[in-house]
């Protein structure tokens, strides 16, 4: 099935570009241009890379960091919640 009509692109691309290292619509977008037209499947390419069809990020810092994710989950600024630096 294509993802994005504008360039032929289908999901089975989009996530062999995924296994091959792309982690955002952006990087899927410099390997097949997928998005880079009309945009309107950016959002379809963001779904896939987002049910593991690509390696995900770990969180960097356990704790630290982890705090921060919450507050953005929460669509709290991230920064409030942070420690001041010393
Ligand atoms: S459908 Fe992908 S850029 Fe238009």
């Amino acid at each position: 099935m294509y993802v994005c009509s504008c360039f032929g692109i289908t999901e089975t691309q989009v996530k062999e570009h995924a296994e091959a290292g792309a982690c955002t619509p952006r990087q899927i977008a410099s390997a097949c241009k997928a998005g880079t037209d009309c945009g309107s499947c950016v959002r379809r390419i963001q779904a896939i890379l987002g049910r593991g069809a690509s390696p995900r990020r770990e969180p960097a810092l356990q704790g630290g960091l982890a705090g921060a994710n919450d507050l953005a989950g929460r669509g709290e600024p991230v920064l409030s919640g942070l420690p001041e630096a010393a």
